[in-house]
């Protein structure tokens, strides 16, 4: 590049030099061709001092050493009077003599014996040459070529003049060059700084270490980009975390009963002489672990089901009304144990367009909650009606209800409130999880409001059948 800047500025350089000089060489000219024209009677009369008289002042007018040359290139007469007789062979005056040319023009550097300073390009040079230029003008009379008139003119200011020019060019367009390397080296630092941090995040997270987050930093699109990437590995975090939670909580949920079952059969094995009633006690306990395991098992294929998005959904035109009815009927005899009351309140045009076991897992999730978790003689109180396109569905209960803090987390997978009272109660955490999904399959919505110590309510929007 700096090679092609310099090659620019040399070629710049010339060409200002060829227009400084063209000027030069036009002046030249014409006033030699006319001198020319002037003296051609005089010189075709031989008149010597005449001549003499006219080369001495148009030498003084037009700044130089005038000479005039016969037809054999000898010099007849010279202004400053130095050389005459001597034979000068220069392609100018050839050019008139041998080629016919009118008029031509060279720039030679000749030897003066005077040293000069030549600066260029920044050195300077001591010199005792400098340089002429030698302008020629055929004398014509009678269609002859009669003599060359020369005139020798310093050219050595306007050499120094393009030297210096040339160098300010030079100068110029380094400064130039050396501007857009600086430039283009910030540039790509710019553009390059936040992929490379971009490319050692992805790098890292190909490593599974999903902590990596970069600077937003750079032009608009690569903030953007860089938002995008923080976002998105700030979600694979929470989805990895989240897995590995439900993972270790699954094993530890499945160990428990397990162990107690391990406890129970070991104490069959080592006491075979038991007794009868409590070895049945113990068979009954393991059945009920058995139980226990199994629900949470199918509790864990249905989510796992739900997870990888593959669950088909059956649906058919279905009345909630009458799916609330059923639960309701298989829940009141626990109920009544407990002595509660489940109180309906049913709309009953509301027609989903549903699967019908998933959307009573919905329901019979709920209000089984509302059975279990509500003290005895409490009040369980399950309304359906329209609201615009939906179905609004809630159970509400009397009982302890959820404190606040636990219940965004509610939904979550595995999640309790009183981590061993619903144990106890043989719940494992998966059930509203499980209902949260259904109900989002099934393109609706739901929430939950409750007070501590004042009960609890889930309310579940679904879209109603149209048509
Ligand atoms: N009606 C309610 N009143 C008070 N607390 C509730 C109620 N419903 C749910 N909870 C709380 O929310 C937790 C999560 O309920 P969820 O149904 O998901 O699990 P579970 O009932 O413990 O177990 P599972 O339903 O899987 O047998 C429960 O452990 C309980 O602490
Ligand atoms: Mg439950």
């Amino acid at each position: 590049m700096g090679l092609s800047f310099y090659v620019m500025a040399t070629w710049v350089g010339g060409m200002v030099g060829d227009s400084l000089f063209e000027q030069r060489i036009r002046a030249d000219r014409t006033s030699l061709e006319s001198l020319a024209v002037r003296i051609a009677p005089t010189l075709a009369e031989s008149d010597a001092p005449a001549l003499q008289r006219q080369l001495i002042s148009a030498g003084g007018e037009l700044g130089g050493r005038l000479l005039l040359l016969d037809p054999n290139g000898k010099v007849q007469l010279d202004s400053y009077g130095e050389i005459q007789g001597t034979r000068l062979e220069y392609p100018e005056i050839v050019s008139i003599l041998v080629k016919g040319q009118n008029v031509d023009y060279g720039v030679h550097e000749l030897e003066t014996g005077v040293s000069l300073d030549t600066s260029h390009l920044l050195f300077t040079r001591r010199t005792t040459a400098a340089w002429v230029g030698y302008c020629t003008a055929g004398v014509v009379y009678a269609s002859d070529v009669i003599g060359v008139l020369l005139l020798v003119s310093p050219v050595q200011e306007i050499m120094q003049n393009l030297y210096q020019l040339q160098d300010q060019m030079v100068m110029i367009f380094a400064a130039i060059a050396v501007t857009s390397l600086i430039c283009a080296w910030i540039f790509s630092r710019v553009i390059t700084r936040p992929i490379a941090g971009l490319n050692r995040g992805i790098q890292k997270m190909s490593k599974g270490d999903f902590s990596a987050r970069v600077k937003v930093r750079g032009s608009g699109e690569m903030k953007q980009l860089a938002r995008a990437f923080n976002s998105m590995s700030e979600k694979l975090e929470t989805l990895d975390q989240s897995r590995n939670q439900f993972v270790s909580n699954a094993s530890h949920e499945l160990k428990t009963p397990l162990a107690t079952m391990k406890i129970m059969i070991e104490s069959l094995i080592y006491q075979p002489d038991m007794d009868k009633n409590l070895r049945t006690e113990f068979m009954t306990d393991i059945n009920n672990e058995i139980d226990r395991l199994s629900a949470i098992v199918s509790d864990l294929l249905t989510l796992v089901q739900m997870d990888s998005q593959n669950v088909k959904l059956t649906r058919e035109n279905l009345s909630i009304a009458q799916l609330i009815k059923d639960n309701a009927h298989r829940l009141q005899p626990i109920a009544n144990q407990k002595g509660q009351k489940i109180v309906l309140q049913l709309q009953d045009s509301c027609d989903v367009y549903a699967d019908k076991s998933k959307l009573n897992q919905v329901i019979y999730n709920l209000m089984e909650n509302a059975v279990k978790y509500t003290q005895a003689s409490g009040v369980i109180k399950v309304s359906l009606q329209r609201q615009g396109r939906n179905a609004i569905f809630k159970v509400s209960d009397n009982g302890p209800g959820i404190p606040k803090e636990n219940l965004p987390h509610i939904f979550d997978r595995f999640y309790r409130v009183d981590k061993a009272r619903s144990r106890e109660k043989g719940g494992t955490g998966l059930g509203l999880s499980i209902v949260h999904q259904l109900v989002l399959l099934h393109g609706g919505a739901i929430n939950v409001e409750s007070e501590e110590g004042r009960g609890a309510t889930f309310i579940v929007e679904l879209p109603l059948h149209q048509g």
